[in-house]
């Protein structure tokens, strides 16, 4: 057996992950030693991992095959015990998380940037996920940048690479990998939620749908599901091999950067239906013929026909939907009597309530959808439960939003981003909302009455942890809102996200456009916020 070789190092600054781990460019990670440090500082704050089982795998973007001969030789020398690692060293983010959940893994470690470009100049990630499969907590991840911050050596064993094409065992050092079929484990859980037989008649009725994979990750799990074990026709599945560099675009499902799908899905004789994934699988889009579904609405309808899925047949826990996400699930679940939840921005204040039962779906509205299956937010497993519902109402996605607006009404929404405005212009803003929250309620604004005004504030149901100043909400008497909050995720100075939501109980007045049935709406955020006036901005960057 190979020994463990110390190497001697010194810490990198700012190696700080966030909840979606530790983004930098390529070029940044491969300076020597910077991988081997952050991969250290993880397996150094990890306990009782000696002989268990890790779980290995990325979205295939540049940089990724590397990084895992490395995680593996520090995993041997570190004492795991076995690595199961993806075939050609792919593993979509939520299959990572059914793979660790379903082999009792002690853990796993994701490589992926999520929906940021990959290749030599663009990004790179590494994140590390606990038994339970979802992101590790804010605690372990604070602790893994403190290690990051002292760290002097590293432990590595010499080796050959391992053949990261050929399925089945090796050894490396001591420790077995395992180098398991990405998609096999995750295909088996979709078909015991799903009504795979349905789907598989529905698509041999002639219906047609084009899934986009972005050159990303989902592609061969694409190709396997919905080719594969559905039925769907050969071609249904574009952009399906994943490529280092996302084939130079941007793999991220809207309106914009999923353009080939957009242009399918409006031909005369396009599709029934469309969606696309992102980078490592987590997003989603959805749409029908010439139609688009916002995810706040997506996250409405599945709430409200959830049931029609073998999987949530028995009813569902509650749904929990982040706080700038529109209301419309709210709807749902009053009608239903379903625990609803608000929590703050970010996949992992879900993740708690999952883990005590109180919800099975949640969503945001940057087109993430997951349930309690996995501790992530799944792409596919949207897409599928949308196809489980058309199987089983046979109708059109366009026709299924609008009885759903009949019975619910409508929350027109929209996102508006104001990209890399000046830091202390955004903060300025933020801080005058903030100062004048008190004075808002009862006023009427532009025809709106202020109904309340607060810096949003969550304090989690289960372990009580208090998360405050998570953004301003301003709610009107007839249900519309107005939301502002700076990004925790960009990357050139602050990005101003405002949100735009109106009730529109009416179904004579369902067919109207967003933007303009918004119009007096965002008027009223500029009024209030003075958005041009302290940004130098006339409009948003992107309107989603
Ligand atoms: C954005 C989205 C948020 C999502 C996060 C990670 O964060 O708005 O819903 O959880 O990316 O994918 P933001 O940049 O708004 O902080
Ligand atoms: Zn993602």
């Amino acid at each position: 057996m190979t020994a463990p070789r110390l190497v001697p190092t010194e810490p990198f600054a700012g190696q700080r992950p966030g909840t979606s781990g530790l983004r930098k460019k390529v070029a940044v990670f491969r300076q020597p030693h910077y991988l081997e440090n952050f991969v250290q500082s993880i397996y150094d704050v990890l306990e009782g991992y000696a002989g268990q089982t890790l779980v290995v795998g990325g979205d295939g973007r540049f940089f990724n095959r590397e990084a895992i001969q490395v995680i593996l030789r520090m995993a041997a020398a570190n004492g795991f015990g076995r690595v199961l690692v993806g075939c050609r060293g792919i593993l979509s983010t939520p299959a990572a998380s059914a793979v660790i959940r379903k082999h009792r893994a002690f853990g796993g470690i994701i490589l992926s940037a999520s929906h940021n470009p990959g290749g030599p100049d663009e990004d790179f990630g590494i994140k590390y996920n606990i038994g339970a499969g979802g992101p590790a907590p804010e605690k372990v991840t604070d602790a893994i940048f403190a290690r990051s911050q002292t760290i002097s050596q590293y432990r590595i064993i010499d080796a050959a690479d391992i053949d990261l094409d050929r399925p089945g065992r090796q050894s490396l050092g001591g420790m077995t990998v395992e180098v398991i079929d990405p998609v096999a484990d995750y295909a088996e859980l979709m078909q015991r939620l799903f009504d795979f037989p349905a789907i598989r008649g529905l698509f041999a009725s002639g219906f047609r749908m084009c899934f986009d994979a972005m050159h990303a990750v989902t592609g061969p799990y694409a190709h396997t599901i919905l080719e594969g074990l559905l039925g769907a026709p050969a071609g249904t599945v574009i952009n399906g091999i994943p490529l280092p560099d996302f084939g130079g675009g941007h793999p991220d499902p809207n309106l914009v950067h999923a353009h080939d799908l957009v242009a399918a899905l409006a031909a005369p004789d396009g599709p029934d239906f469309g969606a696309a994934s992102d980078g490592d699988g987590d997003r989603n889009m959805i749409l029908g013929r010439n139609f688009y579904v916002t995810p706040s609405d997506s996250l409405a309808v599945l709430t409200a026909n959830a049931g029609l899925a073998p999987g949530y047949a028995g009813g569902l826990a509650g749904v929990a939907r982040s706080m700038p996400t529109s209301q419309a699930a709210d709807r749902v679940a009053a009608a239903l009597g379903l625990a609803c939840y608000e929590t703050p921005t970010g996949w992992k204040f879900f993740g708690n309530l999952m883990d005590a039962g109180l919800v099975t779906l949640c969503g945001e509205e940057s087109f993430g959808t997951g349930s309690d299956h996995v501790r992530e937010k799944d792409g596919l497993w949207a897409v599928l439960l949308w196809l489980n519902i058309l199987a089983s109402r046979r109708q059109s996605v366009e026709d299924i939003l609008r009885q759903h607006w009949r019975t619910y009404g409508r929350n027109y929404y929209s996102r508006h981003d104001y990209e890399g405005v000046d830091s202390a212009a955004a903060d300025a803003l933020m801080d005058h909302l903030r100062q004048n929250l008190a004075s808002l309620p009862s006023k009427c604004l532009g025809g709106f009455t202020v109904d309340l005004a607060d810096d949003f504030s969550y304090t989690d149901p289960v372990d009580g942890s208090v998360s405050a100043g998570q953004g301003i909400r301003i709610i009107f008497s007839d249900g519309s809102r107005i939301v502002y909050r700076l990004s925790g995720t960009g990357t050139v100075g602050a990005t101003l996200r405002v949100y735009i939501e109106r009730f529109e109980p009416d179904p004579a007045r369902h067919d109207e456009d967003t933007q303009r049935i918004l119009a007096p709406l965002i008027d009223l955020a500029e009024e209030i916020a003075g958005i041009r006036r302290r940004t130098g901005r006339d409009h948003p960057t992107v309107i989603t």
